[in-house]
């Protein structure tokens, strides 16, 4: 390549001469932001028609903009249209060719716009729809976690508190568990959409602009709810591109999370879950074993998810209103973490479906760890009148007894159990099972089946109305 040029043909009216070779390198976004084609073509149309509608252009010129933009979707979408370093960028290339193929009326489509307002309606329209792709992804993992969450409502595991057995809990509860996190992610999103749902077309370069333009016409044409009520800000806004990767990266944490359990339950020493050959991979040199690694590239993904984040937040933090070519590092970060995030959900669906529960290992981990202490001493608060701090305590002797004699909380004799305090009674072996202590779990958000199922029955009903 060589370093002199013909200078641009979009703003090179004061220049010389071309941009050196790597000027075109850093400078140039087409290789990323092509992604934007549609949006483009589709903002390039609305603010032609307004521009006839309000006489700025001609009626007849606004025909041959259209047909010619049409034509060129047409082209991009057969893979024949030829993307150029040199035309910088999703815009000019598009408009580039515009020129070629209608002439001197192409140019007229710039009027009262500039790439700055440009790439921001194209960028949010672009957003907005990935925000939806988003929704439908969630929804399809909630309705996954609550089928499964229905089958297993009554199905005994180990609840844990820092990974150390805590009370027995049912694995229908814990689904749900995640469906509570996906749903405020859900909201996260809907929100989201809510406060970027305006359009920026028509404050041009960032001051408007002093033709009559008519900015609520292009709103409502690119389906927004109403233009931005500051040009300023509209060409220097990236807040929708933020809060997007903020959804993502809280999405992408609860979904590593999961991945986190799935890789432990899956081990052979919790053997609480199995997935599938669909979703496990073999070693190439130990025969036995079979790997989780759909859930592991999850766990790992959301490093990148979260990355992009915190790049876009550094990118923006020292910008001065209002543009600046920075924020043309805007899309990278969006594009992967949204292609990310949707492998992700997509992955993790796959999972929820597949895994098989091995409720019988789950329950014999939830008998472990003398799971149940804490009924015992809620039966010494309910049956002996005992203040729990020193039910707390009988119970730690208790404990201490079942350890000493090598054998579960539920396994004590009577004997043993009198010895430690004498009011208690036969009765309080109803509560040592863990069967019983999940079933007593009844408060509203418990973890009792009849609870898990008052659950599943109102995502269920959610979910048929979301
Ligand atoms: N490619 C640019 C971007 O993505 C478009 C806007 C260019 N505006 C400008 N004043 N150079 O940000």
């Amino acid at each position: 390549m060589s370093d002199k040029k013909a200078s641009n043909q979009m703003w090179g009216g004061r220049f010389a001469s071309g941009p050196a070779a790597v000027m075109e390198a850093i400078n140039a976004s087409i290789g990323f932001d092509r992604k934007l084609y549609a949006q483009d073509i589709r903002g390039s149309i609305a603010h032609s028609e307004m521009l006839a509608k309000t006489g700025i252009i001609s009626a007849a010129d606004q025909e041959k903009i259209a047909d010619g933009l049409t034509t060129i979707l047409k082209e991009i979408e057969a893979g024949k249209f030829e993307f150029s370093t040199r035309l910088e960028d999703i815009h000019m290339n598009v408009e580039a060719r515009l020129a070629e193929m209608i002439g001197p009326a192409a140019g007229r489509l710039h009027t009262a716009r500039s790439r700055n307002d440009q790439v921001a309606v194209d960028f949010r329209l672009w957003v907005k729809d990935e925000f939806f792709r988003v929704t439908e992804a969630l929804k399809g993992l909630m309705a996954a976690f609550v089928e499964r969450a229905e089958e297993h409502a009554a199905t005994v595991m180990p609840g844990f508190t820092h990974l150390q057995t805590a009370q027995p809990v049912t694995f229908g509860h814990h689904c749900l568990a995640y469906v509570e996190m996906f749903a405020r992610d859900l909201s996260r999103v809907r929100d989201a959409i809510e406060r970027m749902d305006e359009s920026p077309l028509g404050a041009a370069a960032l001051a408007g602009t002093g033709f009559p333009i008519d900015r609520h016409m292009t709103a409502r044409a690119l389906g927004f709810r109403e233009p931005t009520r500051n040009s300023l800000d509209s060409v220097s806004d990236r807040d929708y591109a933020l809060e997007f990767l903020s959804v993502a990266a809280i999405t992408a944490t609860h979904l590593s999370r999961l991945a986190e359990e799935i890789v432990i339950w899956s081990t052979p020493q919790f053997g609480f879950v199995r997935l599938s050959d669909s979703y496990s991979t073999g070693s190439s040199i130990m025969p036995q074993k079979k790997n989780p690694d759909a859930a592991e590239l999850v766990r790992a993904k959301t490093g990148r998810v979260n990355g992009h984040l915190i790049g876009l937040l550094t990118v923006m933090k020292g910008l001065p209103l209002t543009y600046s070519k920075d924020m043309q590092e805007d899309k990278e970060a969006v594009f992967d973490a949204a292609e990310t995030l949707d492998l992700m959900l997509a992955a993790m669906t796959g999972m929820v479906r597949d895994l098989t529960v091995n409720a019988a290992a789950m329950k014999k981990a939830a008998g472990s760890g003398y799971a149940t202490a804490t009924d015992l001493a809620d039966w010494l608060v309910r049956s002996l009148g005992m203040p729990f701090r020193e039910a707390h305590h009988v119970t730690g002797r208790a404990v201490a007894l079942a350890e000493a004699n090598k054998v579960g909380l539920e396994k004590l004799s009577l004997e043993d159990l009198r010895s430690i305090h004498a009011g208690i009674t036969e009765d309080i072996f109803s509560v040592l099972s863990v069967h019983n202590s999940v079933k007593s779990r009844e408060s509203f958000g418990g973890t009792a089946p009849s609870q898990v199922r008052r659950q599943v029955r109102y995502w269920k009903k959610r979910l048929a109305k979301a």
